[in-house]
């Protein structure tokens, strides 16, 4: 099982976000974890990546407690970590930001072809600045810089936001294509119901920290279940 979490529970200096988070993902598989603005996505990624310590609670990826292991490590053992807001190193350019992500594989990890099969886009744009590309070229490097590290499970953090409809289908188009090219698992975090529509198998619903749903897919596309779970207007 590429990740198996029991009773987690994280948060900052003493307030408890994540509490009694139990969820695991299969090999291969999209899992989509959804939940209106501030319930604690992005702070149970964090958690699960390890830029937040865990107050409680396992995860283990491939059989092995990572609970308490350095954020660098799980990212050598092959987690990837595509953040909210991207985390890109907008001062430098795309290379240099995929020198940055290649760094994370080891030497001899350089596998720009395979980045640039994804993303033509970055290998177009390989000298300018991260800063001055669109949102959605920006949403590709960022993902892109996470390829370049050889992952085996990827999280990614509402790669939609911000991003024009256009580009959200072709980041759908690209996961569903890591999962059947590369074997990849995949983590993503979205309120964009296109999206969890195109690629994911399953759905887990976060509320006040807790998880309190899990969906098919074809119950999240159900109009009042997506009223009630997501932080969409209707
Ligand atoms: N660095 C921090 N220090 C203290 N509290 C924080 C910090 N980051 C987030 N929080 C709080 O933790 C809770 C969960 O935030 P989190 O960012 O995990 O939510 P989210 O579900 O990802 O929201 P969104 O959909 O807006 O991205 C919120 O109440 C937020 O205010
Ligand atoms: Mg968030």
């Amino acid at each position: 099982m590429p990740l198996n979490v029991s009773n987690l529970y994280s948060g900052y200096g003493r307030v408890r976000i994540v509490q009694d988070v139990t969820m695991s993902v299969g090999e291969g598989e999209i899992l989509a974890v959804i939940g209106r603005n501030g319930v604690g996505k992005t702070t149970l990624m964090k958690t699960l990546v390890g830029l937040l310590g865990t107050l409680h609670g396992t995860i283990e990826f491939r059989d092995q407690d990572i609970s308490r292991m350095h954020a660098s490590r799980r990212a050598r053992l092959g987690i990837g970590y595509v953040p909210q807001g991207r985390g890109l190193f907008t001062r430098l350019s795309v290379g240099d930001n995929l020198v940055m992500g290649e760094r994370v594989g080891g030497i001899g990890a350089t596998n720009r072809r395979r980045v640039f099969q994804f993303f033509p886009i970055l290998e177009e744009r390989l000298s300018q600045k991260a800063g001055s590309l669109s949102g959605g070229e920006q949403q590709q490097l960022a993902f892109g810089r996470i390829l370049a590290g050889h992952p085996e499970l990827i999280l990614l953090d509402e790669p939609s936001e911000g991003i024009q409809p256009n580009i959200v289908q072709e980041i759908g188009r690209i996961i569903q294509r890591l999962r059947h090219e590369e074997g990849l698992t995949v983590v993503i975090v979205e309120q964009n119901l296109e999206l969890i529509h195109a690629v994911a198998d399953r759905c887990i619903v976060m509320d006040k920290g807790k998880i309190i749903a899990e969906l098919t897919a074809d119950e999240i596309k159900e109009p009042e279940v997506a009223k009630r779970y997501l932080a969409i207007a209707t």
